[in-house]
C-alpha cells in the first residue's frame, strides 16, 4: 500500500485509476481550498452539532444546503457553506477532468468540513475515526457503488496522520465470512433488516451489499484482532495537501489532524477500469451469489 503523487506539471507516468483501484492512495500537491483572508481562523472556530447524525459538517453540492452546524448565526451558516461551495466545485471539476471515466457514472456525495482535533475524540466505538474501518453510509446505500473521497488539509500547521490497512480483496477474504457474509448473501440477516426497513425503523432502499459493507465496518472496528494484528501503513499528509482514496475499499483510520475538507463520488462499480476489483465483486465471489 503507498501514496502515489499526482505531478500537475506531468501527469504521465501516473495511471490515477490503476493508483486508486488497487487500492493507494493518490496524492496531489495542490489545496483547492480558497484562502480568503480569515476563513482559516474561521473555520477552526465552527463546532459541528452533536446530533445523532452529525460527526462533521456536511454540505450537500445538488442543494447547495449545509447541516451538522446546529444553532448558529444565518452569517456563520452562510460563510461555512460558501467556503464548501467553493471547495465542492473546485474538487468536482478537478476530478471530473482527471478521471472522465468515472465522471460518466458517478453520483455526486456530501461535502464535508473536519474541525475538529482527531487525536483523542470520543466518539461512540462504531463512530471512531481512530480505528481501522472500510467506510459505509447507514442512511445513503451506494447499491455496489464506490466511495471515492476527495481530502485536503487545511490546517495552517498541523499535519493530518492516517494509518491504513492492506486493501479490501485481502480484509474481505480474511474476515468476511466471520463478519456474516453468508447471512446477509443468503438470507436470514437481509430479511430482518427488510422487515425493519419496511416497518419504517430502517432506511429503506439498500441492497444485501449495504448491509454487508455497514456490518463490515462494524465488525473491523469492534474487531480487536484485527486492529492490533493487521499491517499498518503510516502517512502523514502535510497542510495543504489533497489526497484521494476509495474508503470503502482501503480500511484506514486518522490518527491526528484538524481542519480538513472532503467531498464525496459514488463511483458505478462498472466504470472502474477494472471492475473486477470492486467491493461488490470481490464478495460475489467469496459468497458465491449476487449482492446488488
Ligand atoms: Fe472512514
Amino acid at each position: 500500500m503507498r501514496a502515489v503523487e499526482l505531478t500537475l506539471e506531468r501527469r504521465d507516468g501516473v495511471d490515477p485509476y490503476a493508483v486508486l483501484e488497487s487500492g493507494d492512495i493518490l496524492t496531489i500537491p495542490k489545496s483547492f481550498f480558497e484562502d480568503t483572508p480569515g476563513d482559516r481562523d474561521f473555520l477552526l472556530q465552527v463546532r459541528p452539532s452533536r446530533g445523532q447524525f452529525h460527526k462533521n459538517v456536511a454540505y450537500r453540492p445538488g442543494e447547495d444546503r449545509v447541516s451538522g452546524l446546529g444553532e448558529m448565526e444565518p452569517q456563520t451558516a452562510a460563510r461555512v457553506r460558501s467556503v464548501l461551495r467553493n471547495y465542492s466545485r473546485n474538487v468536482i471539476e478537478f476530478v471530473g477532468e482527471l478521471l472522465p471515466r468515472y465522471r460518466a457514472g458517478w453520483h455526486l456525495d456530501y461535502a464535508s468540513l473536519r474541525p475538529v482535533e482527531e487525536a483523542g475524540r470520543e466518539l461512540p466505538l462504531t463512530k471512531r475515526n481512530d480505528l481501522l474501518h472500510t467506510d459505509a453510509f447507514p442512511t445513503r446505500p451506494t447499491k455496489g457503488g464506490l466511495i471515492l473521497r476527495f481530502f485536503t488539509n487545511v490546517h495552517p500547521a498541523k499535519p493530518r496522520v492516517w494509518v491504513t490497512s492492506d486493501p479490501f480483496a485481502i480484509a474481505a477474504e480474511r474476515y468476511a465470512s466471520d463478519a456474516g457474509l453468508d447471512r446477509f448473501a443468503r438470507g436470514s440477516m437481509y430479511h430482518v433488516r427488510q422487515a425493519l426497513a419496511a416497518a419504517g425503523i430502517l432506511p429503506k432502499g439498500r441492497s444485501r451489499y449495504d448491509e454487508f459493507m455497514l456490518a463490515f465496518h462494524d465488525y473491523l472496528k469492534k474487531n480487536d484482532e484485527y486492529q492490533q494484528n493487521c499491517p499498518k501503513y503510516r502517512f502523514a499528509f502535510s497542510p495543504g495537501t489533497s489526497w484521494m482514496v476509495f474508503t470503502d475499499m482501503v480500511p484506514h483510520s486518522v490518527e491526528s489532524g484538524q481542519l480538513a475538507l472532503e467531498q464525496t463520488f459514488i463511483v458505478a462499480a462498472q466504470s472502474l477500469a477494472n471492475p473486477k476489483q470492486a467491493p461488490i465483486a470481490i464478495l460475489e465471489q467469496l459468497a458465491g451469489a449476487p449482492l446488488g
